[in-house]
């Protein structure tokens, strides 16, 4: 069965883009792939971080795993820092890694500027490094992931081809191993639609946990009264009409796509349906539409947070499977790169 694995850092609260451009694709791959999801811990610690914040987080993120439709019965879900493989890898594929790969990633450039150059950790640069060892691991086929982790898919893939040429083929061979590629190449699965949420209060810039007005972005866990009001403040425009795809409507395309995937409607009926309104029609509809779809997800969230055990022996047994495939391909690597091996 062809492997899908992604994961979400536990920093903030989980907001629609992680939901709309992750999490809503993850529960619909379950059926048809063997999926791992991943709280992703051990990034939350490259930038600078509240640790009794951190703590809640990743219980919090794992419990709105499961409460926005990943299944169990299907799917692992398991804390990064609990499999102890993806520190180890990490470090096995930084040697592999040209520094110069990692200094021109934009997200590193980004970061790396806000907490003032030279100040920032070395785990911020080698954070692509670790996203790559997450899933290489478990030999992955598909990563579903938004839009802007696309360069950072483009790295693993390269840093695996590399690997795979490097220690692979007959040279693994000889040292007694099975040869061929080491690790799976892998491809990243991006949404149609979702795959770049945009602010409310901005729509050239993506929604996200750090932006620090929440009124920039809805959260999977925001109140009805707050997601009406946020919507009601949310930015727009004084164009006639609703449309999608005008570059000079930002909003627009940005409200209308997020209403389209909420109210599980095609392009042409919500093009159809607003192409009339103006804002102050369609906003109370979009709110309406969230709140439908998020309730749910919020009610089954209260009834997982409130049973701390399960929680806990569903991310044990998470870990317990990643650990078995994960300890596999450490194993192989190990061989390949020419370490003495333990009995
Ligand atoms: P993170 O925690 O920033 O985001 C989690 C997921 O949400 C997506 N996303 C968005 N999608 C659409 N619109 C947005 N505004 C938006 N904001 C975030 C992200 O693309 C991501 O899919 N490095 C990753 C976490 C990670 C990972 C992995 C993912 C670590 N290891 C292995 C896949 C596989 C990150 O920081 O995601």
């Amino acid at each position: 069965m062809k492997r899908a694995v992604s994961g979400v850092q536990p920093t903030g609260s989980v907001h629609l883009g992680n939901y709309l451009g992750a999490i809503k694709n993850w529960v619909a791959l379950q059926d048809t792939y063997e999926t791992l999801f991943i709280i992703v811990d051990l990034h939350a610690i490259t930038l600078p971080h509240d640790t009794q914040q951190l703590r809640k987080s990743t219980r919090d993120t794992a419990a709105l795993y499961l409460a926005c439709g990943v299944d169990i019965s299907k799917a692992s879900v398991f804390v990064q820092s609990h499999v102890r493989a993806h520190s180890e890898l990490m470090f096995l594929l930084c040697s592999s890694t040209p520094i110069g790969w990692l200094q021109k990633m934009t997200q590193f450039k980004e970061k790396s500027r806000k907490e003032g150059g030279e100040n920032a950790s070395v785990s911020l640069l080698t954070y692509p490094v670790l996203m790559a060892a997450d899933i290489v691991l478990y030999q992955t086929d598909f990563v579903p992931v938004g839009e802007d982790q696309k360069q950072h898919l483009e790295l693993a893939r390269d840093l695996a081809q590399r690997v795979n040429n490097l220690y692979g083929g007959r040279k693994w061979k000889k040292l007694g191993g099975r040869g061929g590629s080491i690790f799976k190449i892998p491809e990243p699965l991006i949404p149609q639609v979702g795959a770049r949420v945009m602010s409310l209060t901005d729509g050239l810039s993506k929604m996200s946990k750090s932006a620090p007005s929440d009124q920039s972005r809805i959260n999977l866990l925001d109140s009805k009264d707050l997601i009406a009001d946020k919507i009601k403040r949310c930015k727009t425009d004084s164009f006639a009409g609703l449309e999608f795809d005008n570059a000079e409507r930002p909003e627009c395309n940005n409200l209308l796509s997020v209403y389209q995937i909420v109210s599980g409607k095609t392009k042409e009926e919500v093009m159809e349906e607003c192409k009339d309104m103006s804002w102050g029609t369609f906003k109370p509809l979009l709110a309406d539409a969230l709140i439908e779809h998020l309730n749910p997800i919020q009610i089954r969230y209260q009834e997982i947070t409130e049973d701390r055990a399960y929680l806990n022996k569903v991310l044990s047994e998470g870990a317990d499977r990643a650990t078995e495939i994960a300890d596999a391909t450490l194993h192989n690597l190990h061989q390949a790169m020419g370490f003495y091996m333990r009995d």
